[in-house]
């Protein structure tokens, strides 16, 4: 489906009454999903930096963060797996970006499966660049690459019009 017709979902903060419906995706999206007494638990913490996909009042997406002194580490990123490759996962990433930047952090970084190449793609192409393998992140047969975005270089006039647009609606959504 071309982007623009795609029904376009509102990005805004998470709510608490939105975790069941995170972990419901958590559980959908990955073989070892985080559970909601955990994103429970961190929500109080850090859900002002947690951003959703809303569409028609409904959680379709996610991209929750983590940040401390100025690094913010991106926990857990997903799309519900039929509404893949509309620029969801994009314009969640966009918006974790921008709110990382607003907020001062320093750093923007994640952790991906080195076989995950369509997650790597994405991120790749919104600026994160590879910073370090690790065989055992995870601990034994759980490798990953550790990816970087240092939010000095990261300025939302370099994004397409369109792309602007959706980071303003989502700073404003962020109120
Ligand atoms: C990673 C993930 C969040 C990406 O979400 P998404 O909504 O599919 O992301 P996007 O649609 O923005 O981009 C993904 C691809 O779709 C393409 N795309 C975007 N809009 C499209 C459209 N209208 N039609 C076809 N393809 C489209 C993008 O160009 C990109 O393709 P490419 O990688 O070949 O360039 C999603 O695949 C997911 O939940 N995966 C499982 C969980 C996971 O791996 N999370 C990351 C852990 S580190």
């Amino acid at each position: 489906m071309d982007n623009a017709q795609a029904p376009q979902p509102v990005y805004r903060q998470a709510r608490f009454a939105d975790l069941s419906d995170i972990a419901a995706l958590e559980a959908e999206v990955f073989h070892e999903p985080y559970l909601y007494l955990m994103l429970r638990q961190l929500y109080d913490l850090h859900g002002s930096e947690w951003f959703v996909a809303d569409l028609d009042g409904g959680v379709v997406g996610y991209a929750l963060i983590l940040e401390k002194h100025g690094r913010a580490l991106l926990f857990t990123f997903a799309v519900a797996e039929e509404l893949q490759h509309r620029g969801y996962g994009r314009a969640l990433l966009d918006c974790a970006l921008d709110r990382c930047a607003s907020i001062g952090a320093e750093l923007m970084y994640l952790t991906v499966r080195p076989d995950n190449y369509n997650a790597s793609k994405l991120f790749k192409q919104a600026g994160f660049v590879f910073a370090e393998h690790d065989d055992q992140y995870f601990g034994l047969g759980e490798p990953r690459d550790v990816l970087r975005y240092p939010l000095a270089e990261y300025d939302s006039r370099n994004l397409g019009a369109d792309e602007q647009s959706r980071v303003m609606r989502c700073r404003l959504e962020h109120r």
